[in-house]
């Protein structure tokens, strides 16, 4: 089975360079349509050009395919809108957005300003917020739709000096659990890609041994799993270096306390039973969650 996206449209955002770059270029050759978007700017978010996006369009046109190059900043909703309706104007529909535009500002948490706080949040969350609204009635009339979210072990399991980037990289998780949920009925699936690969966002973290395994291509492939007709749905994918493995959220089974118990020093005293993973569970959503608790209460109670 070879996986195209043949008459289909996708945008992906932060595609002049790096990751992005790829994205468009893989989902091109299988057949796509792609608004190339790039605000053209610098790693840490100063500048904006739109000779990288075109660049690219270049590149997917000079191999016969089709894209236009856009250069909103994601972090606008006005311009992401437009980015919409452009893509609506010449090709009727959007099949695939993949919100992968990004910036770092790293700094530890003592030494950063909050203003350094609020852009990157700005970027990776309200854009990636941002593109999906604009896409969001688009998809939901076509009764078909795949987002990707673009998220990072920095924000799954935390990073020195990357609080803001990794505080943002968690929110576009907590929006893709909620729009799973909301995209089901429209067959709008999304998930979520923690990629890792050599580019000039990573270029003074990686050492050059590490940076040639680090290539990615073989990150536009995952993407490429998480955006066809039969990708999964509320899936984290991780990528690099050409390993591929996915992330959960897991619950420990928990345990109920008795009214006279449910006091800090005895749950302390149980935490061990309590914190214990074995058994653990993925949530399939808040409801069940709850429902989950309320049921070690009914059977703590003896009324179920
Ligand atoms: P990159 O810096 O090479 O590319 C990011 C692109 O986003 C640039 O072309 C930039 O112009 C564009 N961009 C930045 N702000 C924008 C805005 N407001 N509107 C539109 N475009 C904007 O970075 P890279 O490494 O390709 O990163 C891509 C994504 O992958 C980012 O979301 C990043 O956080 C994420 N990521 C990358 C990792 C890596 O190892 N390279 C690791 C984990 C996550």
């Amino acid at each position: 089975m070879t996986i195209r996206f043949d008459g289909q449209v996708a945008i992906v955002t932060g595609a002049g360079n790096g990751l992005g770059r790829a994205h468009a270029l893989a989902l091109a050759a299988r057949g796509a349509k792609v608004v190339v978007n790039d605000l053209g700017g610098a790693a840490d978010g100063t500048g904006a050009s739109s000779a990288a996006a075109r660049d690219v369009v270049e590149v997917i046109e000079a191999a016969g395919g089709e894209a236009i190059a856009n250069g909103a900043n994601v972090a606008k909703f006005e311009e992401v809108q437009a980015m919409a309706e452009q893509a609506m104007a010449r090709w009727g529909r959007i099949d695939i957005l993949v919100n992968n535009a990004g910036i770092l500002r790293d700094k530890s948490f003592s030494k950063m300003d909050l203003a350094d706080f609020a852009l990157v949040s700005d970027v990776h969350l309200t854009g990636s917020v941002n593109c999906t609204k604009a896409v969001w009635d688009i998809m939901r009339e076509q009764q078909y739709g795949r987002i990707v979210m673009t998220t990072s072990s920095s924000g799954m399991y935390g990073n020195f000096g990357q609080s803001n980037y990794g505080a943002a990289k968690m929110g576009v998780l907590g929006l893709m659990n909620t729009l799973v949920i909301e995209g089901e009925k429209a067959n709008i699936r999304i998930n979520a890609l923690a990629p890792g690969a050599a580019t000039r966002m990573t270029e003074d973290l990686l050492q050059e041994e590490v940076k040639q395994l680090l290539t990615v291509e073989p990150v536009a492939e995952a993407m490429i799993v998480l955006c066809h007709a039969d990708a999964p749905n509320h899936c984290i994918l991780n990528a690099q270096a050409g390993s591929y493995s996915v992330t959960r959220l897991v619950e420990s089974q928990g345990m109920w306390l008795p009214k006279d118990k449910q006091t800090a020093e005895e749950i302390v005293a149980h935490w061990d039973y309590i914190a214990d993973h074995t058994g653990e569970k993925v949530m399939k959503n808040g409801g069940e969650h709850v429902m989950k608790m309320v049921m070690l209460a009914a059977k703590g109670l003896g009324v179920a």
